[in-house]
């Protein structure tokens, strides 16, 4: 059976993280696909949320002196306030401190073991408690190749745990990858993990004995379920199973899960092997995206040059910083923050391309229609180009969006409006105002109006805040949250005799703001 709605995912993040830029990178992303997908008319559920079991957060919470509970329902809010100050359009939150969740990661451990997949033993080696990882024999021989103050901490552990036969799924996982090459992507990420895969899976300890902070295994609460076996099974919680199997099935499998580049191992090696065991159907994308360094430098607590996502969207607005993230590296690659490269961002593609467009032709109309878009005559050559390559960005634009590369989608729009500011230039409407040229007048000014319509309704996803505002300044009276993308495509679509409004700049250049 093939599910109706398009299914969104971030990871969800450490309960006891602070929230930085990291955190706001894959939310932002996961929001631009799932409104552009509402756009295009589909059903989307869209899930994030916060990982509040496992050592880390037992511990973290020890030191202050309070339960791990107390401690998730202090520090959760942080991460409810990060989706409203980014404009994010979440359809569910998930804590895995919830009994819903509680269910369906037991259910998913008990049919492992139904599977034969699971049996107890005892784990002797070491651990990260930070990244929540136990450590294989390679990963052990890299870190002990680092210089002792870049090596992560790790412990030695040795308890009695269940383990789960990983090395079962070698051949099938290699198999699977090859029917299915868009399960990793960008592509390049897809031979890390074949060579990952191929280098030999060990059977993996799923359950800790010396802590208590966890979801207990079924039947032997000794145990606490190991926390990226939890964590991973959010994903199908927030989607009713196992017991709203209608909701189950209307959602699952994941279209995209988005996961930073340092997680894709257990996105797409562990996980669809517990999926394969359980025998339910295995997501269709795992999508690994880079990381941000910040002034050239490894964002760290240590270092104090961690981005607070908060700030950055107070000072410049969430649209400026969602565009911005978007725009500046190809998802998928490593990329820097500045604050330098986020304001040349601004006064450059916002404020000179974007404004500027907006601000000159809204006026004209206002100067010379009395406020009205007017009326067309004829289209000219010219005037059919710029119709033809608006059709054209759109097709560019939705490929781009398809394949989940916001940077060449947003290229596009941007190449486009480069297209329209020398139409403007070129037919110079000032010019006609002045010789009373009215047909021609009014047939610029109509096409540039019918072209903004057209960048509004692309840029919707992006940053939703000013499109909407721009809609309303073209004179539309319908919300632009309710349009259909495919909309950008009747040219025409901004009626003769709308009413628009200039207005304040929607994008200062930002020495002026200052
Ligand atoms: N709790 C796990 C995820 C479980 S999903 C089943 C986790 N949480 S986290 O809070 O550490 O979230 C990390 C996310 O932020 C990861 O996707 C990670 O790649 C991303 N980032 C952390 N630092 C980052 C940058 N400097 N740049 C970009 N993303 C980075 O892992």
């Amino acid at each position: 059976m093939m599910s109706n709605t398009f299914y969104v995912t971030t990871p969800i993040y450490y309960v006891n993280d602070v929230p930085h830029i990291g955190h706001a990178y894959t939310t932002i992303a996961a929001d631009v696909i799932a409104r552009y997908r509402r756009q295009r008319g589909e059903r989307v559920f869209f899930l994030t949320g916060t990982d509040e079991h496992g050592q880390k957060i037992e511990r973290t919470a020890e030191a202050a002196g309070e339960t791990p509970i107390e401690l998730a329902n202090r520090v959760v809010k942080r991460f409810e306030q990060l989706s409203q100050a980014l404009n994010i359009t979440n359809d569910d939150f998930i804590r895995t401190t919830e009994k819903r969740h509680e269910t369906t990661v037991q259910e998913i451990f008990k049919r492992i073991e139904e599977s034969g997949d699971i049996y107890l033993s005892e784990y002797e080696g070491w651990y990260d408690v930070r990244e929540e990882a136990f450590i294989t024999g390679t990963q052990l021989e890299e870190i002990l190749s680092l210089p002792e103050s870049k090596r992560p901490k790790i412990e030695k552990v040795k308890e009695e745990s269940y383990f789960f036969r990983l090395s079962k799924y070698q051949e099938p996982l290699l198999r699977y990858y090859e029917e299915h090459p868009e399960f990793v992507r960008p592509g390049y990420r897809l031979n890390e993990v074949v060579s990952f895969v191929e280098s030999g899976l060990k059977d993996l300890s799923i359950s800790r004995t010396t802590f208590s902070w966890g979801i207990p295994v079924p039947g032997n609460s000794k145990h606490v379920i190991y926390v990226w076996f939890d964590a991973l099974t959010n994903y199908l919680t927030a989607t009713g199973f196992p017991d709203d199997t209608e909701t189950y099935q209307d959602i699952w499998p994941a279209d995209i899960h988005l996961v930073g580049k340092d997680i894709l191992r257990f996105h797409a090696v562990y996980w669809p092997a517990f999926l394969m065991s359980a025998g339910l159907p295995l997501p269709k994308t795992v999508f690994a995206h880079g990381w941000w360094t910040v002034e050239g430098e490894k964002m760290s607590k240590s270092t104090g040059n961690v981005v607070d996502p908060f700030q950055v969207a107070d000072e410049f607005g969430a649209d400026v910083f969602r565009y911005f993230l978007l725009r500046e590296i190809p998802f998928g690659q490593d990329g820097d923050y500045s604050h330098s490269a986020i304001i040349s961002r601004v006064n450059g593609d916002l404020a000179n391309s974007l404004g500027n467009l907006v601000s000159r032709t809204l006026g004209m109309i206002e100067r010379y229609c009395e406020g009205k878009v007017p009326a067309p005559d004829s289209l000219e050559k010219t005037d059919e180009n710029i119709r033809d390559s608006a059709l054209s960005a759109v097709s560019k634009f939705e490929n781009a969006m398809n394949e989940t590369a916001f940077h060449k989608a947003l290229v596009s729009v941007w190449d486009y409006l480069a297209i329209a500011n020398k139409y403007v230039d070129d037919q110079a409407p000032w010019v006609l105002a002045k010789e009373k040229n009215e047909e021609r007048l009014g047939t610029v000014l109509w096409s540039i109006v019918q072209s903004i319509g057209v960048v509004t309704i692309l840029l919707y996803p992006y940053m939703p805040e000013s499109a909407e505002e721009l809609w309303r300044r073209l004179g539309a009276s319908e919300p632009l949250s309710s349009v259909n993308l495919s909309q950008a495509r009747d040219w025409g679509f901004i009626e003769t005799g709308s009413k628009v409004e200039k207005g304040e700049s929607l994008f200062p250049k930002y020495e002026e703001a200052k």
